[in-house]
C-alpha cells in the first residue's frame, strides 16, 4: 500500500505575532516545517506534499524542493479547506494519506507508524492520533459516542460545557483513505471562524457509516501543538532536554544540563564534557574526551577526539583535529582547519587558514586564507594581510617556519620551509627557506638623550 503525506502549513500563525510564517519558527535550530518533514520523510512515503500560503516561496527556500512537492492554499480558509488544495496533487495517487499539521514539531516516526497500522489493520476510512493533554483548551476534543465510537471532534470555541470537559484531544495527525478525501467537499464553512475544518470530515464519516477511530496513542510531549511563541518556548525546552538526556546516555558529561544546547544532527563522542552554556550547532561532530569550555559555540564544526575548545570561542564550519586546543575567546571561521595538536590561543582569528600539525598561533593574530605548515611557529600580533582592497590573497607558510611576533605577511607571498621572520618585519617578498628575513628600520640609539632632555625640563 502506498503512503503519501500532507503537510498543513499555511496559516497565518497570527498568534505568534512575526512576520515570519509560523512553520518557519525553529526549534533547536531546525523549523517546524522541517522537523516535521523529516519525521515523516522516515516512514518513507511515496510523495510528500506541502500545503503553503501566499509565503510558500519563502517555505520552499527554506525547505527545498529535494522529494517535496508544493501545493498553494492561496487564501487559508481552514484546515479542510487546506487539505483540498492538496487534493489536485494527489489526482493520480491510490493509496493511504497521512495528513500532519506542520505546527506540531515535536513529532517522531514511531508514532506515526504505529497510526498507519492501525490505521490498514482495523481498515478504517479516517484514523485520528489523540493523546490527553494538560490543557485541553488549545485542541479540538474527540467526541465519543456510548459505545466509544468516535463521533466527532469539536473546537474549543465551538465546545459546549460537556464536550470542554473532554481531554481526549485530536494531535493533527491523520491517516485517511483516498475515498475520504471526497467528504471534503461536504463540510461547511464554521461562521465564527470564515474556516472550513478537516476535522469535521471525523463526523461526516461516522454519519454515513464509515469506520472512524481515534487512537490515544500519543503522548503531549511528542505532538503539542505550537501556536505561540510561549508553546515555541514550551517545545523548544522540551526538545532540548531530550538531547541532552540522549547525549548524557551515550556518555557525554554535562556540568550543567539546563544551559546546553545542541541541535539535532549534531554528535558527541563519549567521555566528552560539556562546560555551561555551549551551544552545538547545525552537523556539529565531536569526539570522545573532549572538553568544551563555557560560552562557547560550534556552528557545523568536526571536533576530534581529546580536543579543548576554552572559554568564549566560536567556532565555524571548520575542523579540529585530535588534540588540538583552541581558545580561550579565539574565532575560528568558515573553511579552517586546525591540525593535530596544533594550539590556538586568545584573541587569534582564523579564516580559511591551514594549519599542520603541532602549529602554534598563541596570541592576537588573524591568519586568513592561509597555508601554514607543521610546526610553525606564529609570534603575538601577526597578521596575514590577505586582502589589498579588491582580491584575497593567499599565504604560504612552510613547516617549522619561525614568525617572530607583530609581523605582517602581506599576501600573496611565500616563506619557506624553516625560515625565519624577525619580529616586527612587513614582509611583502618570498622568503627562502631556512633564511631569516628582517624588514624593519633598523634602531638608532641617541646617547644621553633622556638625560639631556630631563635637565632641559627642570631648568624651565
Ligand atoms: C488544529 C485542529 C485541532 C487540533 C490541533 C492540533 C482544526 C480545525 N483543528 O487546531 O482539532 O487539536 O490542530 O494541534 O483542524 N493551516 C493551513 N491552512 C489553513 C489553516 C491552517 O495550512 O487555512 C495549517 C497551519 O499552518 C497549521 C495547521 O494547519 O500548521 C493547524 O492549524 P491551526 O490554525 O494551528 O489549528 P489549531 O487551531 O491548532
Ligand atoms: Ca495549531
Amino acid at each position: 500500500m502506498k503512503t503519501a503525506v500532507v503537510l498543513l502549513a499555511a496559516g497565518q500563525g497570527k498568534r505568534m505575532r512575526s512576520s515570519l510564517p509560523k512553520v518557519l519558527h525553529r526549534i533547536c535550530g531546525t523549523t517546524m516545517l522541517q522537523s516535521v518533514i523529516s519525521s515523516a520523510r522516515k516512514l518513507k512515503p511515496d510523495k510528500i506534499i506541502v500545503v503553503a500560503g501566499r509565503h510558500k516561496e519563502r517555505i520552499r527556500d527554506a525547505v527545498g524542493d529535494e522529494g517535496v512537492y508544493y501545493a498553494l492554499q492561496k487564501d487559508p480558509r481552514g484546515t479542510g479547506h487546506a487539505l483540498s488544495c492538496a487534493r489536485p496533487a494527489l489526482n493520480n495517487f491510490d493509496g493511504d494519506i497521512l495528513v500532519l499539521n506542520a505546527d506540531t514539531p515535536l513529532i517522531g516516526p514511531a508514532t506515526l507508524k504505529r497510526l498507519v497500522a492501525l490505521h490498514r489493520r482495523q481498515k478504517n476510512l479516517v484514523s485520528v492520533l489523540s493523546f490527553t493533554a494538560s490543557d485541553p483548551a488549545a485542541y479540538g476534543r474527540i467526541v465519543r459516542g456510548r459505545s466509544g465510537q468516535v463521533c466527532a471532534i469539536i473546537e474549543d470555541r465551538e465546545a459546549g460545557p460537556e464536550e470542554k470537559k473532554i481531554r481526549e484531544v485530536n494531535s493533527g495527525v491523520y491517516v485517511l483513505g483516498r475515498r475520504a478525501l471526497s467528504l471534503l467537499t461536504g463540510i461547511s464553512e464554521h461562521r465564527s471562524t470564515g474556516e472550513y475544518y478537516l476535522t469535521d470530515i471525523v463526523a461526516a464519516a461516522s454519519k454515513r457509516g464509515e469506520k472512524v477511530a481515534a487512537y490515544p496513542i500519543g503522548r503531549e510531549d511528542e505532538f503539542m501543538g505550537v501556536n505561540t511563541r510561549e508553546e515555541l518556548g514550551k517545545a523548544s525546552e522540551m526538545m532540548r532536554k531530550a538531547l541532552v538526556k540522549k547525549w548524557t546516555e551515550r556518555g557525554v558529561t554535562f556540568l550543567d544540563p539546563d544551559s546546553a544546547f545542541i541541535h539535532p544532527d549534531v554528535s558527541i563522542g563519549s567521555d566528552t564534557v560539556i562546560y555551561p552554556n555551549v551551544f552545538l550547532e547545525e552537523k556539529t561532530v565531536i569526539g570522545k574526551n573532549s572538553i568544551v569550555y563555557p560560552n562557547v559555540r560550534i556552528r557545523n564544526g568536526r571536533i576530534g577526539n581529546s580536543v579543548s575548545i576554552l572559554d568564549s570561542t566560536l567556532i565555524e564550519d571548520s575542523v579540529i583535529k585530535e588534540g588540538a586546543s583552541v581558545g580561550p575567546f579565539s574565532h575560528i571561521r568558515p573553511g579552517s582547519i586546525v591540525g593535530r595538536g596544533a594550539k590556538i590561543g586568545n584573541f587569534v582569528e582564523l579564516k580559511k587558514a591551514l594549519l599542520g600539525s603541532k602549529t602554534k598561533a598563541s596570541h592576537l593574530s588573524y591568519l586568513g586564507d592561509a597555508l601554514i605548515g607543521r610546526d610553525v611557529n606564529i609570534g603575538a600580533g601577526t597578521i596575514t594581510c590577505n586582502y589589498d582592497g579588491a582580491n584575497k590573497n593567499v599565504t604560504t607558510i612552510g613547516d617549522g617556519v619561525f614568525v617572530g611576533s607583530d609581523s605582517q605577511l602581506v599576501a600573496p607571498v611565500k616563506i619557506g620551509n624553516g625560515a625565519y621572520i624577525g619580529a616586527g618585519s612587513t614582509i611583502t617578498a618570498d622568503v627562502p627557506s631556512d633564511a631569516l628575513a628582517v624588514a624593519r628600520v633598523r634602531q638608532k640609539n641617541i646617547r644621553d638623550w633622556a638625560k639631556r632632555m630631563k635637565k632641559r625640563k627642570a631648568r624651565r
